[in-house]
């Protein structure tokens, strides 16, 4: 079975995460994995599965993906598909599902896309990576929402893999 793994990412989590998925799909599957830039051309018709994946930055998934997918919704609609967003609230228990995650409550009620399966994961911080006033404007809002201020560690990761590899294999289930 051929399979699309599609993503946007700036700091590489989401690509870390899908890269995840297809290694737990393994042999099961035959992955591409694809990153959406702007002048990306993907043609849908010979996947049998979709996965879509995108992080939040100031508030909103990519509006690269959000072009893809108003592009191709219809198409999307019907083969088995997934979707997962990427973002720091979702590190909290109460906020780390489709549902409960306002990022991915608001951006899937704005599209017409019905992924068969979706979630949302906690992402990771690189804040010497970030320029001065990414750096300052993240390490405000963790500083809000009591998280991880520590800018001189290379990386904090709250990613929680086994949740990524039990939607993998849910994925593999319902949709391949
Ligand atoms: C400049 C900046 C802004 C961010 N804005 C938000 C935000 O508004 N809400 C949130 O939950 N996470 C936010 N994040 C956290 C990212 O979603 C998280 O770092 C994620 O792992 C990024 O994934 P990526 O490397 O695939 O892009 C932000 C991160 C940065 C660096």
């Amino acid at each position: 079975m051929k399979v699309l793994l599609l993503y946007t990412t700036h700091e590489k989590q989401t690509l870390k995460i899908m890269e995840r998925i297809k290694n737990r799909l393994g042999h099961k599957c035959d992955c591409d994995v694809i990153e959406l830039l702007p002048d990306t051309k993907i043609d849908l018709t010979p996947y049998q599965a979709v996965l879509l994946g995108s992080s939040i930055r100031y508030g909103f998934y990519s509006k690269i993906m959000k072009k893809f997918i108003d592009a191709h919704y219809q198409q999307l609609n019907q083969i088995k598909s997934g979707f997962f967003g990427v973002n720091m609230v979702a590190r909290k228990p109460n906020k780390n599902t489709p549902e409960t995650n306002l990022y991915t409550r608001k951006f899937l009620a704005k599209i017409l896309w019905k992924p068969t399966i979706k979630a949302v994961f906690a992402g990771a911080l690189y804040y010497p990576q970030y320029n001065w006033f990414d750096r300052n404007m993240i390490r405000f809002i963790m500083w809000l929402g009591k998280g991880d201020t520590d800018v001189s560690k290379p990386m904090i990761e709250y990613t929680d893999w086994s949740k990524v590899e039990e939607f993998a294999d849910q994925f593999y289930a319902e949709v391949c």
